[in-house]
């Protein structure tokens, strides 16, 4: 039997800032976001992140969360995103799956580009991404969920 893709709730949508601070002070006077998360580095990825959590549909801050990138000094890949898109941009979604290695035997099973192997991501869970070319244009990352902390 071919592994199933399980798809999750949208975990984040990824945007490439050229400075989070400056980020941050749209989300909070534009956008009128009422819980930013701080800012850290994830030197495994070469890039410094920030959350911004938006309402579910209950009204609780449990929605989709928008993930603010700046690339760490050396990180190429977010650099070169930069240079085509000096303001910043939209870089990835990503989704939630029960079980990241059932996941990715399943885009693996229809041909699609895993990047590397699963690691540890910004929600401390393992994660990956796929290829965009083969993902109709998005860079797609794939997250496990978190087992609930409470
Ligand atoms: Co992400």
């Amino acid at each position: 039997m071919k592994p199933k893709m399980q798809l999750g709730r949208l975990n984040h949508i990824g945007v490439a800032t050229p400075s989070i601070a400056d980020s941050i002070v749209f989300w909070r006077d534009v956008m009128g976001a009422t819980k930013i998360h701080e800012p850290f580095d994830l030197p495994e990825q070469g890039v410094k992140v920030c959350f911004v959590d938006t309402p579910g549909a209950d009204g609780a801050l449990n929605g989709t969360q928008i993930e603010l990138i700046e690339p760490l000094p050396g990180n190429a890949g977010i650099a070169a995103f930069l240079a085509k898109n000096p303001a910043g941009g939209q870089h990835h979604m990503c989704y939630e799956v029960p079980e990241i290695h059932a996941a990715k035997a399943a885009f693996e099973a229809l041909g699609k580009r895993v990047l590397g192997e699963p690691r540890i991501g910004a929600h401390g869970t393992l994660i990956f991404f796929v290829h965009p070319k083969d993902m109709g244009g998005v860079l797609t990352e794939i997250m496990e969920t978190p087992k609930a902390a409470h």
